[in-house]
């Protein structure tokens, strides 16, 4: 394969946006993204054209049929499972962590121990508690509120016989550091246990691969990956088949993945998500890339991954430089090491009087604890109203990272 250019070609890819002509400044991405017209012209056409319900003998049916099982095969490649069956779709992260650990109650017996992160969004920590009904013991693998790094031989002091589940994000969206996932699932194995891995935060910035991940479950949602409100689960075969079905009781254990999909999935989103894997296999092609799908969507990752690390470096250095302002995260872009969701408080400062002085300029960030509620109490910054949060995504460019500079130099003014 030729190598790569050195810049992404920002032309192309904000033209897949519609949303970017308007001028406005979107650094809430981690929020939620833009949404590809790609994507939207699907949801549209299914819409439009295949709204029939599946499973009949009749020509509509059938091909909406295809349709919707094109879009599971898309999402499989999308994230590198070995199966088509083992991608489970649905509404939300939050509502398909309550299903799986819904799943999961049955087999929990008192005593056994599930570890949860204090980094984590609140999708990946209430789901599991909800499992202390059933005499589960929650442990939890807290933050170095030094390095504000997961420390590993934390991890490996609260392994133990009795761990069954751990889980943990593979980006924090808040730090933005992306952990080392695959060094914990062998740990997580060692030990007996399995792994679930929250993927929200990361997926925007890097190709999913849940085989290379290490871990057992994989989850995010599209909405934060240029797609719809919708969201998948990957779950290695054997543990999927071992669970329960939570469907009707005609639909038994071994009908993967529809014993975790109670009711209809959502097909015209599912088909929406085709233009996802779309939209980056042209980019890759775009950019001179040849080969496999999966190699081409490599290659769109690493073009996007190259123009983000510029980007978020150019902010870092902005708020290194600036008295009163402390990064929560890693304050250097070292490639790999983070992805571009980048927070910071300033001394003495509400973060929503920051955030508040941007909004008149229409860009878009945002202030709080985004749900990782626990993160933003251990390090002691409720009282400020959680951080303030920039989040780049690939589409953004430097131009926009320079005119939010400056603004916020205005709103942190002389700060104390
Ligand atoms: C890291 C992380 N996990 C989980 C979620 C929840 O996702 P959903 O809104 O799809 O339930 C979010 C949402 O912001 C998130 O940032």
């Amino acid at each position: 394969m030729s190598p790569l250019p050195n810049e992404l070609n920002l032309a192309l890819v904000r033209a897949e946006f519609p949303a970017l002509a308007s001028g406005y400044t979107f650094l809430d991405n981690a929020g939620g993204s833009q949404v590809l017209a790609r994507v939207a012209d699907r949801v549209r056409d299914y819409l439009l054209t295949s709204s029939v319900q599946l499973g009949a003998s009749y020509a509509e049916s059938v091909a909406a049929g295809e349709r919707v099982i094109a879009a599971r095969r898309s999402v499989a490649q999308l994230v590198n499972a070995a199966h088509e069956d083992e991608v489970v779709m649905g509404s939300a992260t939050t509502s398909l962590m309550f299903l799986f650990t819904q799943a999961l109650l049955p087999g929990i017996r008192p005593g056994d121990e599930i570890i949860v992160t204090n980094t984590d969004h609140e999708a990946n920590i209430g789901a599991w508690t909800r499992l202390e009904k059933a005499g589960a013991v929650i442990r939890f693998w807290n933050v170095d509120l030094d390095s504000l790094a997961l420390d590993l031989d934390e991890l490996q002091k609260l392994l133990g016989p009795r761990t069954r589940w751990v889980a943990m994000t593979h980006a924090s969206n808040i730090l933005g550091t992306v952990n080392p996932v695959a060094k914990v699932a062998e740990l997580v194995h060692a030990a007996g246990a399995r792994l679930l891995v929250d993927a929200v935060a990361y997926a925007p910035h890097r190709l999913v691969d849940v085989q290379a991940s290490g871990a057992d479950a994989y989850v995010f949602s599209f909405y934060k990956v240029f797609g719809p409100h919708f969201a998948v689960l990957w779950g290695r075969r054997d543990m999927l088949l071992a669970l329960p079905s939570l469907n009707h009781y005609f639909i038994g254990p071994d009908v993967l993945p529809y014993k975790l999909q109670p009711g209809n999935v959502n097909y015209e989103l599912s088909y929406g998500c085709i233009g996802i894997a779309d939209y980056l296999c042209a980019m890759g092609t775009a950019h001179g890339a040849t080969g496999s799908p999966r190699q081409l969507m490599q290659a769109a990752f690493e073009l996007f991954e190259r123009h983000e690390d510029r980007l978020a470096e150019r902010l870092l250095a902005y708020l290194r430089g600036r008295a009163g302002v402390r990064i929560i995260g890693l304050p250097v872009q070292t490639p790999g090491a983070r992805v571009p969701t980048i927070s910071f408080t300033v001394k003495g400062r509400p973060s929503e009087s920051i955030v508040r002085h941007l909004d008149r300029f229409d860009i878009g960030i945002r202030f709080g604890d985004f749900y990782a509620k626990r993160l933003i109490e251990a390090l002691g910054l409720q009282g400020q109203g959680g951080v303030v949060r920039v989040s780049i995504a690939h589409y953004n460019t430097a131009e926009e990272i320079d005119r939010l500079v400056r603004h916020l130099d205005e709103a942190i003014g002389a700060a104390p």
